[in-house]
């Protein structure tokens, strides 16, 4: 069959806002696969006060991007250990130059990138799903008042902790981090796209939708398809 043995290296691409975060929650969930989102990491720097965390604090309030030298370092040394398992990266390769340093990363250890799914929704309907957007900093868990509420108004499904606004969710900072897409990340995609016409075991797949809902079985198809190896959990409740 297809892809066999073959472990699932899976970039989750799109605009601040287009579901990343959620799709790959709902992935974990319900398969055996990890998943890592730089934003969570480093609103856990920020929140910790670590070196990362006090140089990120402000470039994340701002809706500006760190450098891609801090950013590989806050990736790899998380990637490294999970070698063995099939993993989504969400929030991470940002701009050409991180795409290109974590492809030779993940050379040199002989276990290329295997997946680029884009998520392409429209602008209008993502400015609109960030006011209603609530998380739960420790966990980076997402809630949406419309959407996906939490059971009890303003509190974590699983701790009970109170949920809060993230800092650059305000339309001024929303811009920015739009604008910081168009210009430094979407030309990842010609980068991928281009690598995918040479290479037969990347793929590229742009999915299209309003809502999660509409992506989420095309996202599914991807992953049955194209990945055998990855199966669902046993404990998943659908
Ligand atoms: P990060 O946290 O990665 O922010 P982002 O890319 O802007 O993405 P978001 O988390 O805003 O959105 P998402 O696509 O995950 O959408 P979600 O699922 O939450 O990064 C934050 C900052 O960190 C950056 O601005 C930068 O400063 C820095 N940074 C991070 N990585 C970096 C890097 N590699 N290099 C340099 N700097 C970096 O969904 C959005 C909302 O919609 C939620 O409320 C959700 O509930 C809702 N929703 C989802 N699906 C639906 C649906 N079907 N219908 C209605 N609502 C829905």
């Amino acid at each position: 069959g297809h892809g066999e043995g073959r472990f699932l290296r899976m970039i989750m691409f799109g605009k601040p806002g287009a579901g990343k975060g959620t799709l790959s929650a709902r992935l974990v969930k319900k398969y055996e696969i990890v998943s890592l989102s730089t934003g969570d990491l480093l609103r856990q720097h920020i929140a910790e006060k670590t070196e990362v965390g006090l140089l990120a604090k402000e470039i994340v309030a701002a809706g500006g991007l760190l450098p891609d030298d801090v950013m590989l370092k806050v990736v790899t040394s998380k990637l490294d250990k999970l070698y063995n398992k099939h993993w989504i990266l969400d929030g991470f390769p940002r701009t050409l130059g991180q795409g290109k340093m974590l492809d030779e990363h993940l050379s040199r250890q002989g276990s290329p990138m295997s997946l680029v799914v884009n998520l392409d929704v429209p602008d209008d309907v993502i400015l609109s799903r960030i006011s209603d957007r609530w998380v739960h900093l420790p966990s980076g868990r997402v809630y949406n008042l419309s959407y996906n509420p939490p059971k009890v108004a303003g509190h974590d499904d699983e701790t009970g902790e109170p949920l809060t606004k993230r800092p650059d969710d305000n339309p001024e900072t929303f811009a920015r981090r739009l604008e910081q897409f168009y210009q430094s990340t979407s030309p990842l995609l010609a980068y991928y796209s281009a690598k995918a016409a040479s290479d037969a075991s990347l793929k590229v797949a742009t999915l299209a939708g309003r809502t999660s809902d509409e992506i989420w079985p095309q996202l599914e198809g991807v992953i049955r398809t194209h990945f055998s190896s990855v199966k669902e959990r046993l404990d998943s409740k659908r």
